[in-house]
């Protein structure tokens, strides 16, 4: 597979079949995704990877926490603001997922809570001292994992909604106290029967991205 087959493939994968991601398969994408640069190769990543009884205690807690109606409380805020020109292709999401998946759409919510009902889920985090800098070490590295999982056959969805509970991972992770949740990162096998995974999300044209100058 090449770096743009991998760029192609990869999706965000919104449902997964329950079977388990071999710990080899998860081990080679983490040693592929540890190539990632960051400043001064500080290499500010620190996974917490949830599997088996860890991830089921996890999935049982985040669904009491809904059934509580709990707030939310991510350790990277959202953001105060967004642009006029991000918002307009946000508010495109959503109806890009009717589009593409009819019915499933509705579920879209539904998945989300339930992790995606991923065999795995990794778990980023930084330290807090650390700026945006390594905010941004951590999304580049975020997306290695995700084209080396595709070169695995795995599939993936980076999702806020995984950290939304923070107490419930620290506790069930043992995450130290100076570390921040940063994503999380759903991975395992795309679930082929499920409607929701045949979005296919849009992208801005080059011509709206690159000013080329000479
Ligand atoms: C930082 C970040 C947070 C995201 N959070 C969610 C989420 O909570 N739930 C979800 O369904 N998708 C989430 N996504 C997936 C985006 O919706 C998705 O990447 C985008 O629509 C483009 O689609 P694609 O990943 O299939 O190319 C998130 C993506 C990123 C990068």
């Amino acid at each position: 597979m090449t770096v743009t087959e991998a760029l192609n493939a990869r999706r965000s994968t919104r449902a997964f079949l329950p079977a388990p991601v071999e710990k080899e398969k998860l081990d080679a994408v983490l040693t592929a995704a540890a190539r990632t640069p960051s400043w001064a190769n500080s290499q500010p990543w620190e996974v917490f990877a949830a599997t088996g009884g860890a991830l089921e205690r996890i999935r049982s807690a985040y669904k009491d926490k809904y059934a509580q109606k709990a707030k939310a409380d991510l350790e990277t805020p959202r953001p105060a603001r967004w642009t006029e020109a991000a918002l307009e292709r946000m508010q495109q999401l959503q109806p890009g997922i009717k589009r593409d998946c009819g019915e499933t759409a509705a579920h879209f919510g539904e998945l989300n809570q339930a992790l995606f009902y991923a065999p795995a889920v990794l778990y980023i985090c930084m330290d807090k001292i650390l700026s945006e800098w390594s905010l941004y070490d951590i999304g580049a590295y975020s997306q290695s994992v995700m084209l080396a999982a595709a070169e695995q056959g795995l599939a993936t969805i980076p999702a806020i909604t995984l950290v939304l509970f923070p107490d419930v991972l620290r506790r069930e992770l043992e995450i130290p106290d100076h570390l921040k949740l940063t994503i999380g990162i759903a991975i395992g096998y795309a679930d082929p029967e499920n409607g929701i995974n045949k979005f296919v999300s849009d992208r801005k044209t080059l011509e709206e991205t690159v000013r080329y100058f000479k």
